[in-house]
C-alpha cells in the first residue's frame, strides 16, 4: 500500500524547508502582489506547508493569512516561521469557507498533489470564497514536469513516490473559466531546476 501524502510530507518537513530557500520566486510574488487592489487584505494559502515564502511575504505586508495544510509537520514548522498565520490541518478538498472570505488564494506547488478529477469543484470553492475583486494564483503540473500530456499517478520527489496529477493546459484553462475566473496570466517558469505553469486568474 502506498504511503498517504501527508505522512510523506511530515517525513520531510524539516529538509524541505531546508531546501526551499533555493526555490527563488520572489519576482513571482511581488508582481502577483503588485497586482492585488486592496492593502491589508485576507490571503487564503491552499497546501502551505511552512508558510515560506507566501505567507511570510503577506503577514509582513499586514495581511491576515489563512494557510491550510494536511501534513501536521509542515503546519509545526509554519507556527514557528510565521506564528501570525492561522492554520487549519486538512485536506483543501475538505474546507469550506464564507462567501467572499479571502482577497486573495494561492496553491503554490500543491494543486499538483490533487485528484484532477477534483480540480473543478475545488476551483468553484476558490471563486466563491474569493471576493469579487480578489485574484488566484496557482502552480500547475505539465508535461513538462511528468513528461505526459496528462498525468493521474506516481513521481519520486526526495527519495519518496508522491502522487501527482494534472489535465492539459487547455483543459485547465476551462476548468478555471467554468468556475468564473477570468485568467490574466498562464507562463511556464523554470525554478530551482523543475518547470511548472504559474496561473494568475481574476475571480
Ligand atoms: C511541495 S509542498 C509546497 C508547500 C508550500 N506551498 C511551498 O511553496 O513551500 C506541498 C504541500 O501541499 C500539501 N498538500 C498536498 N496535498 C494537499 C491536500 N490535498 N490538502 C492539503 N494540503 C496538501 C503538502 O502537505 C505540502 O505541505
Amino acid at each position: 500500500m502506498r504511503k498517504p501524502l501527508a505522512e510523506i510530507y511530515n517525513g520531510f518537513a524539516q529538509t524541505y524547508e531546508q531546501n526551499r530557500g533555493l526555490f527563488d520566486m520572489k519576482d513571482l510574488l511581488e508582481r502577483f502582489y503588485d497586482d492585488l487592489e486592496v492593502e491589508k487584505g485576507i490571503l487564503l494559502d491552499l497546501g502551505c506547508g511552512a508558510g515560506e515564502p507566501f505567507g511570510r511575504f503577506f503577514v509582513d505586508r499586514n495581511w491576515r493569512v489563512t494557510g491550510v495544510d494536511f501534513s501536521d509537520r509542515m503546519l509545526e514548522m509554519a507556527a514557528r516561521y510565521v506564528p501570525e498565520m492561522k492554520t487549519v490541518c486538512a485536506d483543501m478538498r475538505d474546507v469550506d469557507f464564507a462567501p467572499g472570505s479571502f482577497d486573495a488564494i494561492t496553491a503554490i506547488y500543491s494543486l499538483f498533489h490533487v485528484p484532477k478529477a477534483d480540480h473543478p469543484a475545488l476551483f468553484e470553492k476558490m471563486r466563491r470564497w474569493l471576493n469579487p475583486t480578489g485574484k488566484v494564483l496557482f502552480t500547475y503540473a505539465t508535461k513538462e514536469y511528468t513528461g505526459s500530456d496528462e498525468f493521474d499517478g506516481y513521481k519520486e520527489f526526495m527519495g519518496e513516490q508522491l502522487y501527482y496529477s494534472h489535465t492539459t493546459p487547455e483543459a485547465l484553462y476551462e476548468d478555471v473559466r467554468n468556475a468564473g475566473f477570468t485568467i490574466s496570466s498562464s507562463d511556464y517558469r523554470d525554478i530551482g531546476g523543475e518547470t511548472f505553469l504559474w496561473v494568475t486568474a481574476d475571480g
